[in-house]
């Protein structure tokens, strides 16, 4: 492929050059007229260009092919977690937090458990704090409630409910949550954060903004609301990031908020070293 395009070039230009020169010495000697020439050069151009797209095609339809196999790879991919057969939607009716039963979990592949034993309840109305290093786990624990990975041993219960019993749309939509490293969109602010909920009113939208803390670089971004954003948030800071993924998870008006080290850029003031 490389050497193709220089080469096809090479032969298009010498073609060129080969009519300039046939067609100046026929020109010279009275044979031919100056438009004829153009003509030629046009008709040459047309044609050669055409066989040019045909040869790409020829390149391009066997990539085309294996792209499309790839994707159809990943489309086809059975999600591993699903809904159990006897999924109950109780959630609402009791209010217990969200309860660790002697939960282990590790990794598939891994070689050591992530987590073992583990017990706990966070009870509703509470704020629970997880603290550790990096690597402690902190991050794995958020991960098993709303059922990104399934527990290996023990049971993780939301509202007295085992979360494997509970289908999943209707337990995601209850969990708002944030993760360690938030994705925005390419789209505008607003629509980054109406993700959470696309059913968000501006009021709500800016609502959530505000109470993350985000309402007032918003306003004084270009366009306030409307701004964009590019793709991968690159022209935010990294807090601000954070304070728009924490402003989507918000407008969804969860009944369980999960952060995952969203107030690593919440320093106020001068950072003492
Ligand atoms: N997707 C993964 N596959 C395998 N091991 C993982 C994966 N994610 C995390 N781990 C391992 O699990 C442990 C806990 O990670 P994590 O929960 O991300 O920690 P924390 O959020 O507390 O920094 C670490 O030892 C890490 O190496
Ligand atoms: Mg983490």
């Amino acid at each position: 492929m490389s050497a193709a395009m220089p080469l096809m070039m090479l032969i298009m230009n010498l073609a060129m050059v080969a009519i300039v020169w046939f067609g100046g010495l026929r020109i010279g000697g009275g044979a031919m007229q100056v438009g004829d020439l153009m003509a030629f050069i046009q008709y040459a151009m047309q044609i050669m260009f055409s066989i040019l797209m045909g040869a790409m095609m020829f390149i391009m339809i066997p990539r085309a092919q294996i792209s499309a196999n790839r994707v159809n790879e990943v489309l086809t991919i059975e999600p591993v977690i699903q809904d159990s057969e006897r999924t109950e939607s109780t959630l609402s009716t009791q209010n217990e937090g969200v309860t660790f039963q002697n939960v282990s979990f590790s990794y598939p592949g891994a070689e050591k458990p992530a987590l073992s034993h583990l017990s706990f309840t966070a009870k509703r109305g509470e704020t629970t704090a997880i603290i550790g290093g990096t690597g402690a786990g902190k991050s794995t624990i958020l991960n098993l409630i709303p059922r990104y990975f399934d527990v290996t041993g023990g049971s993780v219960r939301v509202n007295g409910v085992d979360v494997k019993d509970v289908p999943l749309e209707e337990l995601r939509r209850r969990i708002g949550y944030v993760p360690q490293k938030s994705v925005l969109f390419t789209g505008t602010v607003a629509e980054n954060v109406r993700y959470g909920n696309a059913q968000a009113t501006d009021e709500e939208v800016r609502t959530a903004a505000r109470i993350a803390q985000a309402d007032a670089f918003i306003q004084e971004m270009d366009h306030g609301y409307d701004s964009i954003i590019a793709q991968g948030g690159k022209n935010v800071s990294g807090g601000q990031k954070q304070r728009l993924a924490i402003a989507r998870a918000l407008v969804r008006k969860a009944d369980i908020y999960l952060l995952d080290d969203s107030f690593r850029h919440w320093i106020t003031g001068p950072m003492r070293v």
